[in-house]
């Protein structure tokens, strides 16, 4: 029975919500997830923060946080103490990138050293390892002196942007001092705009993949705008390629093929971009119209290989990644989750051909290249079935323009839609509870939907603060069947102000007790999302500051009387956006990414908001990474 809707104030809610909701996606509605224990007085039983915003971060009593790795740090061996003034394209390629965002932790086994690959990649050393962090973009106003605007303006500025994005490698040690990075370590390495890297899978080779300099279509230079991602049990990490579109620079429309044109569109490219394109022609499409078909994919990196090539997964498919979280089951085919981070745009899932097989690394690493690509539908009634996008079946014809698979992966976005996948709030982080076996998708928000475009899944029109589903796969909690197409779900939480006047900005929480959430507890636009052992949930956000306090972290547990309830565990410093939150194996540390830290309004380089995390008066606020540690070494959280 449903019990949430004996409650009056959740029957309230569900009716502002409409009535096509209330038969499906109530929140805490159960259809198999949530009724686990999850509940002891010792879960996550921090004390809580409040909301805020100033310049600074914030934790709760008894936590602190070593500031590990800071933009412009050294990880080569003889790069000395950051000086913004000197820095150059050739300095910026052995120090540490801009913007952090998804950070993996790969343990470095004990024992093994360099060749190791396959004994690191099941080590759960949790004082050594790599740590393996996305820079998503740049910011030339407030990485340079002199700036008003926003855009480069040099060549040699271009270049440091083009060697600040990427991916950074680097080896990490706990100390009685706490965490440090190991300057100098054989495994760092830093992949940026330059990085050459093959492209694989259907799409590799096709001719809306070759270019001038490379008619092969299967060699790429660099990625740009990594998000998100995910790692793998066989020691590698995947870098979503996120807002690759604002790279660009160039006019949709002057491109003669109309498929192309739509395309290009699509992704946002456009005249007045950041004016790469003008120092460097390869991100200008009037020279080369193919070169964007080769961004907008997740690549795979194997970071404890230091000269491995990275290489673009094209069976994921080519949108606007946020990440692809995996689920790999001994005997049963990879799942793996991803959001398409636009207005309206999908949520997907690749489901490997063959079963994965533990300790087999070589059979391992082909999964992601054989396999299909999905794109969800969120039917009203609380159901929902995984759509393939493959060549030739359904709508994906040559009557809608589809040559072939290549054109489907590449055109992925339009293959969803006309396969019938659910448009949702912008899709973020999807990832997979290792308890409970459910999916939780981060929906940030959508101020764009129109009340006559809701739906069950997409409830609140002008949707200023997010929301979060849970996709319920078939079977048992910890049992679950993630290859099948079809799936339950249900409304986790809504963003937003749970006292908001107005009933459609009105977030929900757990049951709606009264007094059930505290005043600090809410959060806005869910971004980011990382699971505890024990199975809670711990959201990082992106758009708190327009509700009136910093962005940050909150923790939850999914099941028993406090799922859904969140606890504020973290603050940013103004400006900032958090992201990767990743839990180190033990559980006793935490790292954070905190990105475009000072980063809104008139914030310059020469005069910033604020100069976190180093306070000093020669240097700018900078994008950092933090490790969190609990005073006393416990578990974090509990
Ligand atoms: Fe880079 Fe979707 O956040
Ligand atoms: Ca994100
Ligand atoms: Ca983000």
């Amino acid at each position: 029975m449903d019990k949430t809707l004996k409650n009056p104030e959740r029957r309230a809610l569900l009716k502002t919500l409409g009535a096509a909701t209330a038969a499906s996606a109530g929140v805490g509605l159960l259809p198999g997830c949530g009724r686990g224990k999850n509940t002891g007085e010792e879960n996550l039983a921090f004390a809580e923060i409040p909301h805020g915003l100033d310049g600074r971060h914030h934790l709760p009593e008894g936590y602190s946080a070593d500031i590990l790795l800071r933009w412009g740090d050294p990880l080569a061996a003889g790069a000395g103490p950051f000086d913004p003034a000197v820095l150059n394209a050739a300095e910026q390629e052995r120090r540490f990138g801009y913007n952090n965002d998804f950070i993996a932790f790969m343990p470095l086994d004990h024992d093994a050293g360099p060749g190791g690959v396959d004994r690191h990649s099941v080590s759960r050393n949790s004082e050594r390892g790599l740590l393996c962090v996305n820079h998503e973009y740049t910011q030339p106003h407030l990485m340079f002196s002199g700036y008003s605007g926003e855009y480069s303006v040099s060549a040699e500025h271009v270049a440091v942007e083009q060697a600040a994005c990427g991916h950074t490698v680097v080896e990490i040690e706990k100390t009685a001092g706490g965490w440090r990075p190991v300057v100098g370590s054989p495994y760092n390495r830093r992949i940026t705009l330059n990085t050459e890297m093959d492209i694989v899978g259907p799409a590799a080779g096709d001719s809306r993949l070759q270019t001038a300099a490379d008619p092969s279509g299967a060699r790429v230079f660099g990625t740009v705008g990594n998000c998100a991602g995910g790692k793998t049990p066989w020691g590698t990490v995947l870098i979503a390629e996120e807002g690759f579109g604002s790279a660009f620079q160039g006019d949709p429309d002057s491109i003669a093929d109309p498929v192309e044109a739509r395309n290009h569109h699509t992704f946002g490219i456009a005249p007045d971009n950041r004016n790469w394109g003008e120092h460097d022609r390869r991100f200008d499409i009037a020279v080369e119209p193919n070169e964007p078909n080769r961004f907008g994919w997740m690549v795979e990196l194997a970071p404890y290989d230091p000269a491995s090539r990275p290489r673009k997964l094209t069976n994921l498919g080519r949108f606007v990644h946020e990440g692809f979280t995996l689920v790999c089951k001994p005997g049963q085919p990879v799942a793996a989750y991803g959001g398409d981070d636009g207005i309206e745009k999908c949520v997907y899932k690749y489901v490997s051909r063959r079963p994965y097989r533990p300790g087999d690394f070589a059979h391992n690493r082909q999964l992601l290249t054989d396999g299909t690509l999905y794109a969800a539908r969120f039917d009203e009634n609380g159901s929902g079935r995984w759509l393939p996008l493959v060549f030739g079946e359904g709508p994906l014809t040559a009557e809608n323009g589809f040559r072939n698979q290549a054109d489907v992966l590449i055109d992925a976005r339009r293959a969803a839609k006309l396969a019938g996948a659910t448009p949702m709030d912008r899709p973020e982080d999807v990832e997979t509870n290792p308890v409970n076996d459910c999916t939780y998708v981060m929906l940030t928000k959508n101020k764009k939907r129109d009340a006559d475009e809701t739906d069950a899944a997409n409830p609140r029109p002008r949707n200023t603060a997010g929301h979060v589903l849970e996709i319920v796969p078939p079977g048992e909690n910890g049992r679950r069947d993630h290859t099948s197409d079809t799936f339950q779900w249900n409304t986790f939480l809504l963003g937003g102000n749970p006292n908001a006047e107005d009933p459609r900005e009105r977030g929900a929480y757990g049951e709606q007790r009264p007094g059930s959430i505290s005043a600090h507890g809410w959060f806005a636009c869910p971004d980011n999302v990382a699971f505890d052992s024990r199975g809670n949930m711990w959201i990082a956000t992106d758009g708190c500051e327009r509700f009136g306090f910093h962005d940050g972290l909150w923790a939850m547990a999914t099941e028993g009387e406090r799922r859904a309830l969140p606890k504020h565990f973290f603050g940013c410093p103004r400006g900032a956006e958090l992201c990767g939150p990743e839990f180190t194996p033990d559980g006793k540390t935490l790292f954070v990414s905190v990105q475009h830290p000072a980063s809104d309004g008139d914030s310059t380089f020469d005069n910033p908001l604020h100069r976190w995390p180093d306070n000093d008066p020669a240097l700018p606020p900078r994008p950092a990474v933090l490790a969190i540690r609990r005073k006393d070494g416990k578990l974090i959280g509990s």
